[in-house]
């Protein structure tokens, strides 16, 4: 024993490299993790992991996009693009990836665990961390670990686009199995429970094969035209800046917060064109009040390249009633009672608002108190 126990140990160790060396790749993919281990539980979280330090390098406090685009978020999206369009075949249901957008704590992570609860093997999270904001909360253990490398974002800016980018290639690149991306805030909540949601986006009709299926699925994005702001939004980078790929009869506006079907996340990371349009900064009268490119980059692309399959509204509700400069109403604590919940579900559309914004931290506890009894109760 004595002396076979050294080649044992040697053999054991050649074989767990081996395996490292074949795990690694999937489970991190370079150039940065898509997905980056947070802190450990008791620690805060630290996002900044990773690019930070050059976006804000390059950022200088002006559009933190800017025209050109950093090489490593070029070769994310080439490679989410090639990885996914590869059409790994993933095992098990399909998951809805839920991509979540923040510069300031996940206030409501409780509230999205209890969401969570029991649909392990059906959905992923993935969390976009604005590195230059502190957050104070640990994560709870849905969210644990699944912070993305992060760049600064700033409303109104395309900064957020890319971070939707990275937020989507993320989700490509880890788990083939991901079929829906629901973009969200930190704002957001849940209004219904998670089988009624995975029971609208999956719809039990037995289709003729999965292949055939998930080409069919649409996406949920708001999709506008005719609106009073487009003309000015349009011309805020001055006047044919736009031109010649986004005519002004193809512009359109909408929600930045969509829930896309794979096949469109994949269209959104290899896109290249409409992109370099949309990152390029607004003319600085327009940056103020007319610059908003994460409202008409996503809508405009998808309405070009499949109108058919897309529904052309939103699962995220929101009130624009009485809104302060771009600002939607924001509840508090007090305007939570079942019948707000019963009120923001209600959709003109096939399918009732699954989601909503945008709520001050306050409301967690009310929420919280209603989750069982109407939130989750459909
Ligand atoms: C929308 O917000 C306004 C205040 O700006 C409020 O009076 C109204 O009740 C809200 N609507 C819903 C459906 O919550
Ligand atoms: C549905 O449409 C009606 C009529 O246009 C409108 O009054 C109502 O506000 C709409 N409801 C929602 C939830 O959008």
């Amino acid at each position: 024993m004595a002396v076979s126990s050294p080649m044992v140990l040697s053999l054991l160790l050649l074989a767990s490299l081996t395996a490292l060396l074949v795990l690694a790749p999937r489970l991190s993919p370079p150039p940065q993790p898509a997905v980056a281990a947070a802190a450990g539980e008791d620690a805060p979280p630290r996002p900044a992991r990773g690019g930070g330090l050059k976006g804000a390098a390059s950022g200088g406090g002006v559009g933190a996009a800017g025209v050109g685009e950093e090489a490593d978020d070029l070769r994310l999206f080439r490679r989410a693009a090639l990885e996914a369009a590869a059409g790994e075949e993933a095992a098990g249901p399909p998951k809805v990836a839920f991509l979540f957008l923040t510069n300031s704590d996940l206030t409501f992570a409780p509230l999205w665990e209890r969401f969570f609860a029991g649909n392990a093997a059906r959905f992923t999270v993935y969390v976009h961390a604005d590195p230059a904001a502190a957050l104070r909360l640990a994560p709870t253990p849905s969210f644990r670990g699944r912070f993305v490398a992060a760049k600064p974002t700033r409303r109104a800016d395309a900064s957020l686009i890319a971070a939707s980018r990275r937020l989507l290639a993320a989700a490509l690149l880890d788990d083939p199995a991901n079929a829906y991306f629901a973009l969200l805030s930190q704002h957001c909540v849940p209004l219904h429970s998670f089988n009624r949601l995975y029971a609208a986006l999956f719809p039990p009709s037995p289709p003729p094969s999965a292949a055939a299926r998930h080409r069919r699925l649409p996406s949920y994005i708001e999709v506008l035209t005719g609106e009073p702001q487009m003309p000015s939004r349009y011309a805020a980078r001055g006047e044919g800046a736009m031109l010649p790929e986004v005519p002004y009869e193809r512009f359109r506006i909408g929600s930045q917060f969509f829930t896309l079907a794979r096949r469109h996340a994949v269209l959104v990371v290899r896109e290249r064109r409409l992109w370099r349009k949309f990152r390029a900064p607004c003319l600085p009268e327009a940056a103020q009040d007319e610059c908003y490119p994460e409202e008409h980059y996503f809508p405009t692309l998808l309405d070009m390249a499949d109108p058919a399959g897309v529904a052309r509204y939103t699962l995220t509700r929101v009130n624009w009633t009485g809104s302060v400069a771009g600002h939607p109403h924001r509840y508090a604590a007090a305007e939570v009672t079942p019948r707000l919940i019963d009120e923001l579900r209600a959709s003109n559309h096939t399918h009732p608002h699954m989601f909503a914004r945008k709520f001050a931290p306050d409301c967690l506890g009310p929420l919280l108190a209603i989750a069982d009894t109407v939130i989750f109760k459909d």
